[in-house]
């Protein structure tokens, strides 16, 4: 394995926005999820997609905790490695804010613009508003404490990559302050093995299955939570 050491996890700015892209891409190709939700292949536009991830970055750049891995002491010390996004923990009495309700907004009309010009290249909005509908219900059933929980939304190592310590230097960036804080963590991962594996590795517990039928072509996802661990 390599050591870790030489792994530095800083937040992602605009210029790592294009390795961020690719190395979701790359992650993703054969994911369950993935596959489930751009099922018509023949439809895949990977360049809308590369539009549609690099709006999501920017907004994650302003309105998440979005993390970058590099190896500052390789020959391409800019090279993205890995990233990791996480939604902040919402306490249960804290409303919406003005700013992150027109944050909101302005993701969904550059979606819209984007969408105009490129069509939905391979989505499949009804699987997607599946997902979304399976998602509300497992967060509102799981999600009980009044302290909010760290959402990790995304986390992917460059396929290359993978297996040699990244994933957890990116998950501890973000674990350690939740940690500090007695704070609770939460993911949805798509693939049962050797994903939820990986994840108890990092202190989550398997928490509820999810799955998303459509017509029964079914996408399963397993809901998982850490416990925050009392600093050392
Ligand atoms: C999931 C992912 C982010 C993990 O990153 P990684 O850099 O490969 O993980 P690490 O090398 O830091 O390993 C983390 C822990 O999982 C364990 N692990 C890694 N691969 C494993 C496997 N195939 N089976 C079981 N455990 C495994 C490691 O032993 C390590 O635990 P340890 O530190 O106690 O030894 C990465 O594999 C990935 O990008 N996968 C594809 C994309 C994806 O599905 N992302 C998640 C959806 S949001």
């Amino acid at each position: 394995m390599m050591p870790v050491s030489t792994i530095s996890i800083s937040p992602l700015s605009e210029a790592d926005i294009p390795g961020a892209v690719d190395a979701i891409q790359k992650a993703f190709a054969d994911d369950p999820y993935n596959l489930w939700v751009y099922n018509d292949r023949s439809k895949l536009n990977l360049n809308r997609n590369r539009v549609s991830l690099g709006i999501r970055c920017r907004w994650g750049i302003r309105n998440a905790l979005f993390h970058v891995a590099k190896d500052p002491s390789s020959d391409e010390k800019d090279k993205v490695l890995g990233i990791a996004m996480w939604m902040p923990p919402r306490p249960t009495e804290l409303k919406e804010t003005w700013g992150e309700w027109w944050e909101g907004w302005k993701l969904w009309f550059q979606q819209v613009g984007m969408n105009a010009w490129y069509g939905r290249g391979g989505l499949n909005v009804k699987r997607y508003y599946i997902w979304k509908q399976r998602q509300a219900e497992a967060q509102s059933e799981i999600w009980t404490d009044p302290k909010g929980y760290y959402f990790c939304n995304i986390i992917v190592v460059l396929p290359e990559q993978q297996g040699k310590g990244i994933g957890r230097a990116l998950f501890q960036e973000v674990t350690k302050k939740a940690d500090e804080e007695g704070r609770r963590c939460y993911l949805e991962s798509s693939r049962d093995e050797p994903k939820t594996k990986i994840y108890e590795a990092m202190g989550f517990h398997f928490v509820k299955q999810m799955d998303c039928d459509d017509d029964g072509d079914v996408c399963k996802l397993y809901c998982m939570v850490r416990e925050p661990r009392s600093p050392l």
